[in-house]
């Protein structure tokens, strides 16, 4: 495999490949971290975590309605930040950056789990905005990234009290995700990420009721991953026509081969986050993926990931 660097930087981290193991699937533990990174991702972006314990919603919490469509509704479960930080130092021998993500109903709250993990000695950040089920049943209360002004306010408050770099998760339940890109950019995150889980409900014909436990859940997994394409590609070409500052682009969402990260890479991505093809294929899909991407580099006499980054998003401009 000699002769191919799939190395990336994203704000000064180096990160081995593109492929980083996307928030929550794994949960908390560190051994699953371990695993992850074991099996080859190139960076762990934690399970979010918040300043008290949460306990999640009721189940069912996952379900797979149809082939490729992954529903959840974990409603966050995480043993709160103070208990997180035993699991993060089990993890200081790794070879492979950790993103905590950090989650909160309010910027103290932000502020706060951002604070402990600068302090803890994390290097980057991610700053989920973007959960669709964080809170309880159908409440029709919007979530942080489908308001601007909620947005800035917790990017600004996150930004002045840590000196890390941060990535912003976004959320593809907005009209317009480059307008929320851009607050975020404005504000100063120094990356973003896309996408969360796409809203979603299913309902049992026979029960007559919603099949999730907290009634409300969020899609992903196979069937998202050209509707992420698209938010990848919308937020690429308003940075590529300067209409927002460039910053790199964690592209995520139902990504299962080297082929799907070449997409994203190809549409502008910096790396992308992978997530539900864990469901899938195991803690496999690192390998398997990165081998396919590389292959198909080889294939093409690509010997870097530049040399093909944004290549698709040039016939868009
Ligand atoms: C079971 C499950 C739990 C998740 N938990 C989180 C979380 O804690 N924080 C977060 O930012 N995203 C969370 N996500 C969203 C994923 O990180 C990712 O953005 C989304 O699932 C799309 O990627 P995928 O299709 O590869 O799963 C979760 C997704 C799933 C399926």
């Amino acid at each position: 495999m000699g002769g191919i660097d799939l190395s990336i930087n994203i704000c000064g981290i180096k990160l081995k490949n593109p492929a980083i193991l996307a928030s929550g699937i794994l949960g908390c533990t560190s051994g699953i971290l371990r695993m992850a990174a074991e099996s080859g991702a190139g960076a762990l972006t934690t399970k979010s975590i918040s300043v008290e314990e949460r306990h999640g919603h009721r189940g069912p919490i996952l379900i797979e309605p149809m082939h490729g469509v992954v529903l959840n509704a974990f409603g966050l479960p995480n043993p709160g930040y103070r208990a997180f930080m035993e699991e993060l130092k089990e993890l200081e021998d790794i070879n492979v950056p950790v993103i905590p993500s950090i989650a909160g109903r309010n910027y103290e709250e932000f502020v706060e789990v951002s604070s402990a993990f600068e302090d803890a000695g994390s290097k980057i950040l991610e700053v989920n905005i973007s959960c669709p089920h964080s809170e309880k049943g159908y409440g029709g209360v919007p979530i942080i990234a489908q308001d601007t002004e909620k947005t800035a306010a917790i990017i600004d408050a996150v930004k002045e009290s840590v000196s890390i770099p941060i990535i912003v998760k976004l959320s593809p339940n907005v009209t317009d995700i480059v307008e929320f890109a851009k607050v975020s950019v404005e504000c100063g995150a120094d990356a973003v990420s896309a996408i969360n889980t796409i809203e979603a409900l299913e309902v049992d014909p026979i029960l007559e009721r919603p099949v999730l436990g907290n009634m409300i859940g969020g899609q992903s997994g196979p069937s998202i991953r050209c509707i992420a394409q698209r938010k990848v590609a919308d937020i690429a070409i308003a940075m590529k026509r300067k209409e927002i500052k460039k910053v790199p682009i964690i592209g995520i969402g139902g990504i299962r081969s080297g082929e799907d990260i070449a997409r994203f890479l190809l549409l502008g991505a910096e790396g992308v986050g992978i997530g539900s093809s864990i469901l899938y294929d195991d803690l496999d899909t690192f390998d398997k993926a990165i081998s396919g991407l590389k292959d198909l580099m080889r294939e093409k006499g690509y010997k870097k990931i530049s040399d093909f980054r944004s290549n698709a998003l040039e016939w868009m401009i």
